[in-house]
């Protein structure tokens, strides 16, 4: 079975996932039976896991509660949420330009309140609404203004598939032994022992000031904060932990740039090359070296 994100990503890592393969632990499914993604976002390596390997306990996490709610919902009441979607799908298609605009920024605004009430219960309408914009909206990108609020206009899709039915279900189904949380990485640091597995994406060090995208919530992820990600690293090496990184190659922008490089010099760099997907500056797209980095 192959199953793909259920929401397009900024970041997401389905065009990399070949390479980052490669650098899965051999033992992966045997003696290392537990896999943690601390930063899942759309989650193409969870999926790819779960698919293809027997892992015995997975933990995955992210600091968008938008995001993590729609993860909770499609595994706890997905017959409901195909229901919303459904509904949705129909008026949608049934519209014309015009009317479908007003429909989109309609349900922008219901969840963007949904969003600014901050109830942490699971929300299933909020959920509908995460996968609605997210097939809708232009370029399928997340993204929040400073006060926190979805604000990416709608999109021109003849026809978004907006309830993929079979997929839905087949991936409630893999998120059944999943643990699911919201919040800092650093909560994810316990699940760590020398049976477990992590992948590790955080938001990429943006290459130039200019084409910074780290809005997937509204508190950015600087150099400090990557350099306090070195140092989860170095804590869950000490634990046995295998693990993999990825992020930006400074050296796309500057070659005498070395961040990662003594950053993680310990432990083994590798260059991938790969085809930028989602940037706001649409100048920046094109090929452009990355890093994955392991501690084995
Ligand atoms: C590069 S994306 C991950 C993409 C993912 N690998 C995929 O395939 O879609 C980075 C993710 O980190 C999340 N994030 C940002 N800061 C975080 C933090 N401090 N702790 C946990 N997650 C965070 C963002 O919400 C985003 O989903």
């Amino acid at each position: 079975m192959t199953v793909k994100p259920f929401v397009k990503w900024a970041g997401g890592k389905s065009r990399l996932l070949e390479y980052i393969r490669e650098n899965f632990p051999a033992e992966l499914g045997k003696s290392v039976s537990r896999y943690c993604e601390p930063f899942v976002g759309g989650g193409a390596v969870l999926f790819d896991i779960l698919t293809r390997y027997s892992v015995s306990e997975v933990l995955i996490n992210d600091i968008n509660a938008e995001l993590i709610n729609t993860y909770r919902i499609i595994k706890e009441t997905p017959k409901d949420l195909i229901a919303d979607l459904t509904v949705m799908q129909e008026k949608f298609w049934s519209l014309d330009t015009e009317k479908r605009k007003k429909y989109y920024y309609d349900k922008r605004e219901r969840f963007n309140c949904l969003k600014a009430n901050g109830d942490e219960a699971a929300n299933p309408e909020k959920a509908a609404l995460f996968i609605f914009l997210n097939k809708t909206c232009f370029n399928g990108l997340y993204r929040v203004n400073k006060n926190g609020l979805f604000n990416v206009p709608v999109g021109a899709y003849k026809k978004p598939l907006i309830c993929d039915l079979k997929s839905l279900n087949n991936i409630s189904k893999l998120l059944q032994k999943v643990t699911i949380m919201c919040g800092d990485y650093k909560q994810c640091l316990d699940f760590a022992d020398e049976k477990a597995f992590y992948y590790i994406d955080p938001p990429y060090r943006p290459l130039t000031e200019t084409a910074s995208f780290t809005a997937y919530t509204k508190v950015g992820f600087t150099d400090k904060e990557q350099i306090e990600l070195g140092c989860f690293v170095d804590k869950l090496t000490t634990k046995g932990t295998r693990v993999v990184i990825s992020n930006s190659d400074p050296k796309n922008s500057d070659i005498n740039d070395d961040f990662f490089d003594e950053l993680y010099s310990k432990y083994n760099i590798s260059r991938v090359t790969a085809k930028r997907m989602i940037n706001c500056n649409g100048d920046s797209r094109g090929n452009v070296s990355e890093l994955l980095i392991s501690n084995y």
